[in-house]
């Protein structure tokens, strides 16, 4: 089978960008991954090559490192777009070491962009986030909303890279790119081989919960039950990693296909529904038989009430849609920690 182009996958052996490989992998691209392994094992590859059969490219580089940067780009002259995951993403340690998380997250983008520019490679599609809009006024939460004051520091070079890449393009730079602005990506691959790995003790949800009920953790936090919700917990837009990481060939092939209304457009990838914290502990109960232990606590500072994303935009222009089930993803999310835990 041809080729449909080699795309260039920053963060490739991380969480949402190794799901990605694979279903790039599957829809016939070829794929070079970068990464600094600072959150990722380069095990992953051997997992992508037993789902897909084809080990991709890679080479541990950091972004932060321009020369080494040009010098793959130089080497690599084939590649014709790239998705860029790479980041620090924990909110919490980004508000204690700030500069870390400016550093690491912006002069990647900026080594890029200017990487890009350099060996002509146009397309882009960036990993935004839905912190970038704080505490909507309106839910659910379409693209037009304006983005809000920053949540954290974190939040700031989500909202800031944004900038970076619109202003490279509106000066004139022969790029396009999308923006795509995850809601709560949780889940793992259906084959159990890959998923999210947390260093240390987990920051989200999800992995919390699974590593409560496997009982590497006692119990479960639930950070406040005093919200204006139907049960006071507060209410995200949890999404499959595997539909979210579908978006991303959707957006490859808007760019590459040239059907970009804008050079530089943002897509809300969710599922359009909301759920409490409440409400994914049960389904969790439900999909996975296990019974939680947890125990309500105060809220967790800097946590909003409410989001949840209008994802009629991307269905429409991406041809795109979350297709599974709450339950279904927390079962997958269940699989791959016991099929991890059993290996390590
Ligand atoms: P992850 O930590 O699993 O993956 C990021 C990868 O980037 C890791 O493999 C890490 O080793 C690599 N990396 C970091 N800095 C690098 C550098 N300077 N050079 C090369 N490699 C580097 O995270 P993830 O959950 O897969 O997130 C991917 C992207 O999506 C990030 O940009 C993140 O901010 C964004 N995002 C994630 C979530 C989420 O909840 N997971 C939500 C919204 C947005
Ligand atoms: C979800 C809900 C918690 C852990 C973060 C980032 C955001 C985005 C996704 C990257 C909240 C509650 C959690 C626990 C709990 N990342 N919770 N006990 O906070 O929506 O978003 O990840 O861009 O920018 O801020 O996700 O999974 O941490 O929390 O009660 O031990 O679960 O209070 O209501 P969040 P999360």
């Amino acid at each position: 089978m041809n080729s449909k182009g080699k795309i260039l996958v920053t963060g490739g052996t991380g969480y949402i960008g190794s799901h990605t490989v694979v279903e790039l992998l599957n829809e016939n691209y070829e794929v070079a991954i970068v990464d600094n392994l600072s959150n990722s094992d380069e095990g992953v590859l051997d997992k992508i090559r037993e789902i897909t059969g084809v080990k991709p490219e890679f080479c541990q580089l950091d972004l932060c490192d321009k020369d080494d940067l040009q010098e793959f780009f130089a080497k690599n002259r084939d590649i014709d777009s790239v998705i860029h995951f790479a980041a620090y993403k924990a909110v919490g340690e980004s508000t204690k070491k700030p500069l870390k998380y400016y550093r690491n997250n912006l002069v990647s983008t900026i080594n890029l962009l200017e990487c890009m520019i350099d060996h002509k490679v146009t397309n882009i599609v960036f990993s935004s986030s839905c912190t970038v809009y704080g505490q909507p006024d309106q839910l659910p939460v379409d693209e037009t909303a304006p983005v809000k004051e920053p949540l954290s520091p974190y939040g700031n070079t989500k909202q800031t890279n944004e900038r970076v890449i619109q202003y490279t393009i509106e000066a004139g730079n022969p790029i396009k790119g999308i923006s795509l602005r995850y809601f709560n990506p949780i889940g793992a691959h259906p084959s159990a081989k890959i998923g999210e790995i947390p260093r240390g003790v987990p920051n989200n949800l999800v992995p919390y919960i699974t590593q409560t009920a496997i009982g590497i953790r006692d119990e479960l936090k639930v950070f406040g039950n005093d919200y204006n919700t139907p049960d006071g917990t507060p209410i995200r837009d949890y999404i499959n990693v595997v539909d979210l990481a579908k978006a991303h060939v959707a957006a490859i092939a808007r760019l590459i296909d040239n059907k970009n209304k804008t050079a530089y457009e943002y897509f809300n990838l969710g599922t359009g529904r909301g759920n409490t914290v409440l409400e994914v502990i049960h389904a969790f109960e439900r999909a996975t038989g296990k019974k939680l232990n947890y125990k309500i606590v105060g809220r967790r500072p800097g946590d909003v009430e409410q989001v949840y994303a209008d994802t009629s935009y991307a269905n429409k222009e991406l041809g795109w849609k979350a297709e599974k089930t709450l339950e279904e993803t927390l079962r997958s999310a269940w699989e791959f920690e016991k099929a991890y835990r059993d290996k390590n």
